[in-house]
């Protein structure tokens, strides 16, 4: 019996080795619509069904380059198992039969049973990190491949989720239930910004209101493009809530934080739209922060927010496990994971999150988004000498000088990211 579970660990092995060899397909928004569009089932599970062991591979070889201490946490072993039995769920599709419709309507199941037992990998990843947190002292080239890794590793799961969304919204079971008639999956080609940020602002005033018992205001500066019209781009719906609610949320605490009165400066946001760039502006005047913790916003795990415990989760509403909106986001528990996710949803198809801070002040958030979907291609990582080689470099020598205690930190990682 051990012989032939080792027999098919080391099988696997070979296989994640051989997946690991292709670098992912990264696709333009524009090429999931006109596929969509097209809608054909068997090209989409040919292309699938390579597509997906190739992107599972890449990263589960980076799962594997992490700290030791790291991977034998209870959380990460966890997820770790959750991706060897979704790669090998993938894997037994390398045969081809034909492709008849039983098949496809396996593969459909399968994938929406990959995306079930994935839907808390963002949190339990994080449980993981926290784990080792607890039981080890974590150095700084820890520290630095951690936050590494993380970037890497929930960047290639909204890519793999992204893919296997549009396949079953487009052919699963559920196709006419879908309510949104003008969506390619989960795409939507005249996706109006506005009634994005009033959706996000309205849950997370919510949030606010039933925590604080007060909120601020919305005051839209502006929001229509050359022709007098809405600003509309074609995107994910679900990505760009995503990163607003994280950004209402972390403005709303910080405004009723700062001010502590019943009259709240508003928040503001302004929506423009340019030739290369579609710019979504959320401003606060909650006091800012320093510019010395700038940086570490975007840490995993950075957070000035009380770290509630589980049995928290009804009652810390601007950082908290709620499912306001569809399952396809997910918000996790004042992990500070907040800012680095929703810069990767940004970053997703070659947008970007930036945060400026007045300390004293108020804080600025400008999300950048491709205005032109050909441009808007997937950002994935890929597993190479490159990424492998971050991880074993121990050697990070400072090569700026200060005396200041928080400046070296930021400037080691400066020079690493060189
Ligand atoms: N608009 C803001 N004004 C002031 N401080 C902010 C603002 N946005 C973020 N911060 C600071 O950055 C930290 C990290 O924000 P982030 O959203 O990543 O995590 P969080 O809000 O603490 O937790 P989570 O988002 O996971 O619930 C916050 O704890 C807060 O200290
Ligand atoms: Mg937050």
């Amino acid at each position: 019996m051990r012989l032939i579970s080792y027999r098919l660990a080391k099988n696997l092995e070979k296989m994640v080795d051989f997946y690991s060899q292709f670098n992912p397909s990264s696709l333009s928004i524009k090429q999931f619509i006109d596929f969509g569009l097209k809608a054909n089932e068997q090209k989409s599970y040919q292309f699938l069904k390579k597509e997906l062991p190739v992107r599972l591979a890449n990263i589960m070889k980076e799962i594997h380059l992490l700290p030791d201490n790291l991977l034998k946490m209870p959380s990460v072993n966890l997820v770790n198992n959750w991706y060897t039995q979704s790669f090998n769920e993938m894997i037994e599709f390398e045969v081809d039969d034909g492709c008849t419709e039983q098949t496809l309507d396996k593969f459909c199941k399968i994938l929406v049973k990959i995306r079930n037992r994935h839907s808390d990998v963002v949190q339990t990843m994080a449980q993981g990190v926290l784990e080792l947190k607890d039981s080890h002292e974590i150095d700084l080239h820890t520290e630095n491949s951690i936050q590494y890794f993380l970037d890497r590793f929930y960047m290639s799961r909204i890519g793999i989720r992204m893919l296997i969304n549009q396949h079953t919204l487009l052919f699963g079971d559920h196709i006419n239930s879908n309510n949104h008639h003008q969506h390619i999956g989960c795409i939507d080609p005249y996706c109006d910004v506005i009634s994005v940020v009033k959706d996000a602002y309205e849950n997370a005033r919510f949030l606010c209101d039933q925590y604080y018992l007060t909120s601020p205001e919305l005051e839209i500066c502006k929001s229509i493009d050359a022709d007098d019209e809405p600003i509309k781009i074609v995107y994910v719906p679900s990505h760009l809530y995503h990163i607003l609610f994280e950004l209402f949320k972390n403005s709303m605490r910080a405004i009723v934080e700062h001010h502590k009165t019943d009259i709240l400066p508003p928040l503001q946001v302004t929506i423009v739209k340019g030739k290369e760039d579609v710019c979504v502006k959320v401003s606060d005047q909650g006091g800012g922060i320093p510019r010395s913790l700038s940086e570490r916003m975007f840490h995993y795990m950075y957070s000035t927010a009380p770290q509630p415990s589980k049995s928290d989760a009804h009652t810390v509403p601007l950082a908290g496990n709620i499912q306001v909106f569809n399952a396809i986001v997910f918000t996790i528990l004042g992990y500070g994971y907040g800012l680095p996710i929703s810069r990767l949803y940004a970053r997703y198809l070659h947008g970007d999150l930036v945060v400026l801070s007045c300390d004293g002040f108020g804080t600025e958030a400008i999300i950048y988004l491709k205005a032109l979907s050909n441009e808007a291609n997937e950002l994935l990582p890929i597993y190479n000498k490159m990424s492998t080689r971050f991880y074993k470099t121990t050697d990070h020598t400072i090569d700026w000088r200060s005396t200041c205690n928080h400046t070296p930190i930021s400037q080691q990682q400066f020079t690493q990211t060189q």
